[in-house]
């Protein structure tokens, strides 16, 4: 008898230690931001397994994979119905192969594997979603060995986003294979007040749209430009809530997807600096040297990769400038002067006149008269340091880059 309890008593603690140990996300697989590639922003519902392999060829062979990307990631509609048992099936005309085969693909190039699901009945295309199959799913996309899940929040009404969203997070650890989580619930539920622990990012906005500052509008939801997703989420305080394994996510880039060079390059800048995932949207198989340029420029990719992982601050906003400031490992700050307006622009940066920094948030403060920095200009050639005015000449939508290093 007391064998018996004994027994009964172990297996119950076994049971809820390893149950406990399923709730909570996979550790330290986006300690800086995730960067890879996504199918959605060049080319909607229109993805097969060709295309996507050829993408991961493209990936290796542009240089964006010697540059730190490492996802490829197929969003919405890859996906056929669920088979008797309820497992889900891939769409076999677009994905013959299948997704084992496609992730073997990927994994022989030292790349990642994405996919996308959704916490409702459908996903957002009309495809089943994940709802009331999480754990199912989460198995299947192990077994063909996904590095990546994008989950999104279509046709969710009456569902609780913490529930659904934690269920997921439950079910993919239960699988065994460590699957970055990348939430996709578009900012509607405040998603950084809760999601530290859930996902390793979470969207912040609905969906980008390559253009400077335009609205889209759809009926019932609008794309977005730059500088609106920007303004969205001008609250300072979002900030606090990212930090290594856990992100804000600005969405997808645009990059090289039909705007100007400058706004490329701002828009790069800007979620850089922003710690946002740095996940390209266009297409890598036939990109102008100057989109491949500003996707590859390590010393902005280096800014987002900081281990520090702190999000810049937004530190002046005057008329059509704007500065943005990121402390940095080792005492470096990033400076970055982003012209708004559609015209150019003079400005002059005296550091002695704007002496103080302080970011009250991380702890991290400059004060300009007690502290001289050297700076380097990325982007493009340039060097000085903080004990002279800084002067700018801003090209409409552009952006000048410092990275500021104490001088001992
Ligand atoms: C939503 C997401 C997009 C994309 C589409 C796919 O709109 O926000 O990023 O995944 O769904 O249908």
């Amino acid at each position: 008898m007391r064998s018996t309890i004994l027994t009964w008593a172990t297996g119950f603690l076994v049971g809820w230690a390893s149950l406990a140990a399923n709730a909570e996300k996979f550790q330290h697989l986006a300690d800086t931001p995730a960067m890879g590639w996504n199918s959605w922003n060049t080319f909607d519902c229109n993805v097969d397994e060709s295309m996507i392999r050829e993408m991961a060829d493209a990936m290796v062979e542009s240089g964006m994979k010697a540059a730190g990307y490492e996802y490829i990631n197929i969003d919405d509609c890859w996906h056929g119905e669920r088979d008797v048992k309820g497992n889900i099936q891939v769409n076999k005309e677009r994905f013959p192969s299948g997704m084992k085969a496609l992730a073997d693909y990927v994994h022989q190039r030292g790349l990642k594997l994405g996919i996308y699901s959704d916490a409702g009945n459908t996903t957002c295309a009309g495809y089943p979603g994940s709802r009331g199959y999480e754990y199912q799913d989460a198995r299947t996309y192990a077994e063909w060995g996904i590095d990546y899940l994008k989950y999104d929040w279509c046709d969710t009404e009456n569902i609780n986003p913490i529930g659904a969203y934690t269920t997921m997070r439950d079910a993919l650890k239960r699988a065994g294979r460590p699957i970055l989580f990348s939430i996709c619930e578009w900012g509607d539920n405040q998603p950084w007040s809760w999601a530290q622990d859930v996902g390793h990012s979470w969207r912040v906005s609905g969906d980008i749209y390559p253009c400077w500052d335009c609205e889209l509008s759809w009926g019932s939801w609008s794309s977005w430009g730059v500088l609106k997703i920007l303004d969205m989420r001008a609250d300072e305080r979002l900030r606090q809530y990212a930090g290594p394994g856990h992100w804000n996510d600005y969405d997808m880039l645009e990059v090289g997807n039909g705007m100007t060079e400058a706004q490329d390059r701002s828009h790069f800048t800007l979620w850089a600096m922003l710690n946002s995932p740095l996940i390209a949207g266009n297409d890598l198989r036939n990109m102008s040297d100057a989109t491949r340029d500003i996707l590859t420029n390590r010393d902005i990719i280096a800014l987002n990769q900081d281990v520090l992982g702190v999000q810049a601050m937004k530190y002046l906003h005057q008329g059509e400038l704007m500065i943005y400031v990121k402390p940095l490992e080792g005492g470096d700050w990033a400076f970055m002067f982003l012209n708004r307006g559609d015209t150019p622009l003079s400005y002059t940066h005296d550091w002695a006149h704007h002496f103080e920094v302080k970011d009250d948030q991380f702890g991290h403060h400059i004060n300009f008269h007690d502290q001289q920095f050297t700076w380097r200009r990325l982007w493009r050639d340039g060097e000085g340091d903080t004990s002279k005015p800084l002067r700018l000449k801003l090209a409409a939508h552009d952006v000048a880059v410092l990275r500021l290093s104490p001088v001992r």
